[in-house]
């Protein structure tokens, strides 16, 4: 008897309940209990009806992508589903919480669906690298239509109870008790003598691809574009096709080839490991769920531009009242005004309404009086990049906030020890490191100090959540975790100039492998002229036997700073955004190369690849033997989202476990003699490549 598949009689109801914490994932057990189940429920005479309900926070939220990696055993979820077809007596879905993937299919299989308002449902396997393989792909046109399915299942995003009554997944959205609504609804069944609804049968003609031939387009145009290089939406579209052109029965075999297809691809596998790595960057060794993090009920905000007033729209956004400081009221005014154009363009978009627009922006207050912070549960500063400012900041909040209030920082490079010893209360202090734009990127780098206490750190996570981001955190060191990891390819991109590679053809190498945009445009877009700043500030510490930046150097003393200047590595037309290759940058490069007697070459795409590629490799490695992150793969988390790494490709830290770490060492250490010191290789590395180990697999 299966512990995890429940069965009871109500009445002449037969209630199969599922019961396998935390999201009830249809695992094998839940397979073997559910077909068991509703035979007992079909041949017992007793039953009329059979009622499936998850206990628990929800529906099955799919099939348990823990077991994917194992040889698949019977009953297959697909195999139960048909079942269902075959069985006379009305089965109803009672659903609450999520029905994702294979509990949508699940739930597509039973004869009617009820369900709670607050529900939520969706086919979201295309973000694993798969499509609704137990004929998700065919039952969801039958039943709401070609374009809504299409939708679903290639963008993979979930809609409300509400939108699915509309489109006719939901028979019936109960208000109240979930069990007595399906109850109530099983006994208007069964009074009615309404038909069985079996998916598998269309309710009308459902066409052929020459039917749908626009809408196809549609989404194939929306695959390529929203989620470029990665295969599962196309392979999802073929799948929905196929049921346009085959009989239910010889589209779903198709799917049972396409299915350990797409389960087995490189890319699935990397997809999954996001998926599970995600989630473990959200746990912080040694702070478990006794720890509670700290009510934030009001917010603060100091510096309300670029990046303060982004996270100014975060508090705003997330509907927590944050006040703004700054230190004249032009800046305040200037700050308020981008914010208001910010929510403007996303009324634009569709995004929000006028009158959502007003209530957020009524969250945010200003002063120019630092007292205002006193009653603030977390002050976030976001002033300029000085040190020595930041600690006259810090040594102000240290005498005005509230006791136990959250400081914390945006800083990207500083040491937030030296901050933090500035103050009385170190305990509270925290790094808070928010990506451009503040609002729009989804990772927030949490940065430990060596003394933030496991509150400090919770809070910091939990504000995450809250903003709707992905909390990731990192260790004090010159840019933490991820900018310190992306540093080395930049570096690398620059000096690939130097050497006789162009702009154009270093970015285009890097976006053939998935990266949102060229490292050197992104250069450009940021600004040059910031780590130009940088560099001079930190001079007395560099180490003249490392190779140096001339180019990148050289393009700042020329005022070439980047977009916002007109040129950069790119030029740029009359307030354009494009970047347009530029021979004048060739010459400067050639130059440069010349007085600093570095060789010019043709150098192929697959170098331009590695080197970039593999100093952030050598440098994540480092990272984490110096325990500033605490797994390679929140490095990878923190690139999905900070940088947009192709999530397809796991991360930086994946993909050097998915081409071979003792490859990966040769290159590095051929590197490390043609081009010295940085190229040296992290012990870390060294070791996990002898010993046959890997960085993101345990
Ligand atoms: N299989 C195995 N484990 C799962 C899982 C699944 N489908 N879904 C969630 N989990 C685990 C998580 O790893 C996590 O484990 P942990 O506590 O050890 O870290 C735990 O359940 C809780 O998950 P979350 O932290 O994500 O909880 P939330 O409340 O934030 O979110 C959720 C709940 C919305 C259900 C979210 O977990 C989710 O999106 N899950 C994946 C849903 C999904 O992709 N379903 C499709 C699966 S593929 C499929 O069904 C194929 C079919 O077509 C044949």
């Amino acid at each position: 008897m299966s512990e995890v598949v429940g069965f009871e009689l109500r009445g002449r109801n037969a209630i199969i309940t599922i019961d396998n914490p935390p999201v009830n994932a249809l695992s094998l057990g839940v397979r073997q209990g559910l077909m068991e189940r509703v035979d007992r429920a079909a041949m017992d005479s007793e039953v009329l009806a059979i009622i499936l309900i998850g206990l628990g926070r929800t529906f099955p939220a799919g099939a348990d992508i823990r077991e994917f990696d194992k040889p698949v055993e019977e009953p297959h979820l697909l195999s139960i589903i048909d079942h269902f077809d075959s069985i006379k007596k009305p089965i109803i879905a009672a659903i609450h919480g999520t029905a994702l993937g294979g509990g949508l299919e699940l739930a597509l299989g039973c004869h009617f669906r009820v369900s709670l308002p607050t529900a939520r449902f969706g086919t979201p396997e295309v973000k694993l690298g798969i499509f609704p393989g137990a004929a998700g792909t065919q039952r969801l046109p039958r039943v709401i239509g070609l374009d809504r399915s299409l939708e679903l299942i290639v963008l993979g995003e979930p809609i409300d109870a509400r939108t699915a009554f509309e489109y006719g997944l939901i028979d019936k959205l109960v208000e109240g008790d979930l069990l007595e609504g399906a109850i109530s609804f099983t006994r208007k069944v069964l009074n009615e003598n309404l038909a069985i609804q079996t998916s598998s049968e269309p309710r009308e003609g459902i066409g052929s691809p020459e039917d749908f031939q626009e809408v196809i387009q549609k989404y194939r145009d929306i695959a390529s574009k929203k989620m470029r290089g990665q295969e599962s939406p196309h392979e999802a579209i073929e799948s929905v096709i196929d049921g346009l052109k085959m009989p239910y029965d010889q589209a779903v075999k198709a799917d049972r080839k396409r299915f350990p297809r797409c389960k087995d691809s490189i890319q699935s596998r990397a997809l999954r490991y996001s998926f599970f790595a995600e989630r473990e960057a959200s746990k912080i060794p040694g702070v478990g769920k006794e720890i509670t993090p700290r009510e934030i009920k009001k917010g603060a905000v100091i510096g309300a531009g670029t990046m303060g007033g982004g996270i100014l729209m975060c508090f705003a956004d997330a509907g927590i009242p944050v006040l703004a400081i700054e230190s004249s009221s032009e800046a305040l005014e200037t700050g308020m005004e981008t914010i208001s154009k910010n929510y403007q363009r996303m009324i634009e978009r569709g995004r929000i309404t006028e009158t959502e627009k007003a209530n957020r922006i009524s969250l945010i207050s200003t002063s120019l009086n630092f007292n205002d912070l006193s009653d603030a549960d977390l002050i976030i500063e976001a002033a300029f990049e000085d040190l020595e400012l930041k600690k006259e900041i810090f040594s102000k909040l240290n005498e005005i906030a509230k006791s136990g209030a959250i400081l914390a920082t945006n800083t990207s490079y500083m040491d937030i020890n030296q901050i933090a010893a500035v103050t009385q209360r170190a305990e509270d202090i925290i790094g808070l490191h928010f990506f451009v734009p503040a609002n729009v990127m989804k990772m927030l780098e949490v940065v430990r100090t060596s003394s933030s206490s496991p509150e400090a750190l919770a809070t910091g996570m939990q504000l995450a959540k809250q903003f709707k981001k992905v909390g990731g955190v990192a260790g004090v060191s010159h840019g933490f975790v991820a900018n310190r990891s992306r540093a080395p390819l930049v570096r690398e991109a620059q000096f690939l100039v130097e050497e006789g590679a162009s702009p154009a053809q270093i970015d285009a190498v890097l976006r053939d492998f998935g990266l949102p945009m060229g490292v050197l445009a992104v250069s450009d877009m940021s600004g040059l002229d910031v780590s130009w700043r940088m560099r001079k500030s930190l001079a007395h510490l560099r180490d003249s036997e490392e190779r140096y930046p001339h180019l990148a150097d050289r393009l700042c003393e020329m005022g070439r700073f980047g977009r916002k200047a007109g040129y950069g590595y790119y030029s740029y037309s009359e307030g354009g955004n494009l970047p347009i290759p530029d021979p004048e940058v060739e010459e400067i490069a050639l130059k440069v190369a010349e007085e600093n007697g570095i060789e010019r070459r043709k150098i192929n795409d697959a170098e331009i690849l590695d080197r970039c590629l593999y100093a952030a490799v050598n440098e994540g490695s480092k990272i984490v033997e110096e325990g500033i992150a605490y797994r390679a793969s929140d490095i990878d988390i923190m690139w999905q989202y900070g940088f947009g790494f192709p999530r397809w490709r796991g991360g930086i830290m994946y993909h050097a476990d998915v081409i071979g770490l003792s490859e990966v060492l040769d290159r590095i250490e051929e590197f490390h003699e043609i081009h010295g010191k940085l190229w040296q290789p992290s012990a870390l590395l060294k070791e996990l490549a002898q010993s046959g180990g890997s960085f993101t697999q345990k």
